[in-house]
């Protein structure tokens, strides 16, 4: 299957970017492995005529936005994350015309719908940068409220208004069982991502994206870390490490929407050009601003 997916790849001229989070097996055949800013940078600077998405759909569709005329295909269609649809677009135009001064600040995990109404997006490893350098004093931040939160905590000059938007699988990671686990591995530093809830930020060492995490356990002189994320990052944890330890919470810390994309599907994804993603023209020139905008903050 691999060297089947390497000769496709080169007869479209393809490249294949994959996320932390999906499989082992996928992130070994990616051309680029990544979080959701260095992937979506990775998309948008691509002369590839065709980019095969291992991730979920807002990545797929933020690919197709900043590149209209690639093919960009999801090998899974299923593979969304719950968490891009929980803010209404009705909502965010209500706060919009009660509050003076407000930025929108979307989170890159949201619809396209909801980046066409924001203003700026940001992800987990640029989003206390992009807020920071906003002249504006009040943000809605949507979708996640952890992470708007996070940003609040370290942004305090700033009023935000949230959504009750979550990761259903950072948010499932308990505080009770991470001081166990804690309690059990003594000398080992606890990393955490910022979709986590503010109780396990609060236990956590270091907080930052899938890639400060993985930088920062790579630069540490401590050899045993608490893994507060996705368990897929412990592939790239790994073989960044190879003498490091690393501990997982408990069994509850997988997405399957990332764990849904397999060898098979990026296969049959490069042989059948299933599944293009396709975004509403109209929609697609109000969601490259905030897009756009974010990279270009980000910097
Ligand atoms: P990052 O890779 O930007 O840390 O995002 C984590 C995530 O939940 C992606 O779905
Ligand atoms: Fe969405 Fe959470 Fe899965 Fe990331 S880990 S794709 S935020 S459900």
């Amino acid at each position: 299957m691999k060297e089947e997916i390497v000769k496709l790849k080169k007869e479209r001229n393809a490249i294949i970017l994959a996320h932390y989070y999906v499989a082992d097996e996928v992130q070994e055949i990616a051309d680029y492995v990544g979080d959701s800013y260095y992937l979506a940078k990775i998309a948008k600077e691509s002369t590839a005529d065709v980019i095969v998405f291992c991730g979920v759909k807002f990545m797929g569709e933020s690919a197709k936005i900043v590149n209209p005329n690639k093919i960009v295909l999801l090998p899974e269609k299923n593979a969304d994350c719950p968490m891009a649809h929980m803010a209404t677009v009705e909502n965010v135009k209500k706060i919009k015309n009660e509050q003076d001064d407000l930025a929108v600040v979307c989170y890159i995990n949201s619809s396209v719908e909801l980046k066409s109404v924001s203003d700026v997006c940001v992800t987990s490893s640029n989003a206390i940068k992009i807020v920071k350098s906003l002249p504006n004093k009040n943000i809605l931040f949507i979708p996640d409220e952890n992470l708007g939160r996070y940003c609040q905590s370290k942004i305090p000059e700033k009023n935000f208004i949230f959504n009750k938007g979550y990761c259903h699988v950072h948010t499932a990671i308990h505080a009770f069982d991470l001081m166990k686990t804690k309690a059990k591995y003594k000398s080992a530093l606890v990393l955490a991502h910022p979709e986590c809830t503010g109780d396990i930020l609060e236990l956590a060492d270091f907080i930052g994206s899938t890639s400060q995490i993985i930088e920062f356990s790579q630069k540490s002189t401590c050899n045993e870390f608490i893994i507060a994320t996705e368990l897929g990052i412990l592939y790239e944890l790994k073989s960044k490490s190879p003498n490091k330890i690393f501990h997982t919470i408990s069994e509850q810390q997988s997405c399957p929407d990332m764990k849904s994309i397999t060898l098979n599907s990026v296969l049959s994804s490069l042989k059948n050009n299933n599944y293009q993603v396709n975004v509403d023209d109209v929609i697609a020139i109000d969601a490259l601003k905030p897009l756009e905008k974010m990279l270009d903050l980000a910097k």
